[in-house]
């Protein structure tokens, strides 16, 4: 059994052909799939999405989209979170990339710590969103009183950094750029950290494995990212998709 923790399948890509995209994760045993649907316009899509059996949802309001986001927004996010197939609250959390101003940072960081407020009052893991911002969500987590559980969606970073976030008893997830010859850093991580703390992504339809490169990702390609964690580990495909699985179902209580 495998699990895909991270899917867009709401996104518009998957407009033609979504159900194919489904039937095909499943016929590749893909058991689960996490649908994290983290842009308000997109939210009702996935709620429907999250009616099929083997569909969860995790609902947040991205670090990108925070400027557009009103106050109904944030009503209507408490509302969902309280949905019965919501197993999460993200991805929330900081993005430094396309702006690093201080304005933008001080509008992340406000959203980010209401929205953990949000999972710790409905008592809901977080799916967290870093980018080149690793050491300031490490120390906002390390400032809260109840430290969350949750998963460092996507972990880019280096090997100490991945273990800070391990220590505050975060999980890592791994995704299809872990397959590209380049990403030496990310799979030293994979060497060095647990396989109990390490979970399988797609984020489809973005960021696709090697093999399928330059095309839209799907869930069904969490396979690849599976192969290359066995093959760094040097264990067999079957113990890291079940090692790795148990972390999902433990996590998000699937
Ligand atoms: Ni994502």
């Amino acid at each position: 059994m495998i699990i895909d923790t991270h899917a867009h399948l709401s996104d518009e890509k998957f407009d033609k052909d979504r159900n194919v995209v489904i039937e095909r994760a499943f016929n590749a045993g893909v058991e689960k799939i996490v649908e994290i649907s983290c842009e308000q316009q997109y939210w009702d899509k996935a709620l429907e999405l999250s009616k099929h059996d083997n569909i969860f949802v995790a609902f947040g309001i991205h670090p990108n989209d925070v400027e557009k986001a009103s106050a109904e927004d944030y009503k209507k996010l408490e509302l969902l979170i309280q949905e019965k197939k919501c197993v999460a609250v993200g991805e929330i959390g900081l993005d430094y990339h396309y702006d690093s101003s201080e304005q933008t940072a001080v509008l992340q960081k406000e959203f980010f710590a209401t929205q953990l407020n949000l999972a710790a009052k409905f008592n809901k893991p977080v799916v967290i969103h870093s980018r080149e911002a690793n050491e300031d969500v490490v120390s906002i987590l390390k400032s809260l009183k109840i430290i969350p559980k949750g998963v460092i969606h996507c972990f880019s970073g280096t090997p100490q950094q991945a273990k800070e976030f391990v220590d505050l008893g975060f999980l890592l997830g791994i995704d299809g750029p872990v397959t590209y010859k380049k990403s030496e850093t990310l799979k030293q991580t994979v060497l060095e950290t647990e396989l109990s703390n390490l979970l399988v992504e797609t984020d489809c339809p973005y960021l696709s494995p090697q093999k399928y490169r330059g095309e839209r990702n799907e869930p069904s390609y969490v396979v690849e990212t599976l192969k290359e964690i066995a093959a760094i580990k040097n264990i067999l495909f079957e113990e890291a998709s079940k090692i790795t699985t148990q972390n999902a179902v433990k996590l998000f209580n699937l």
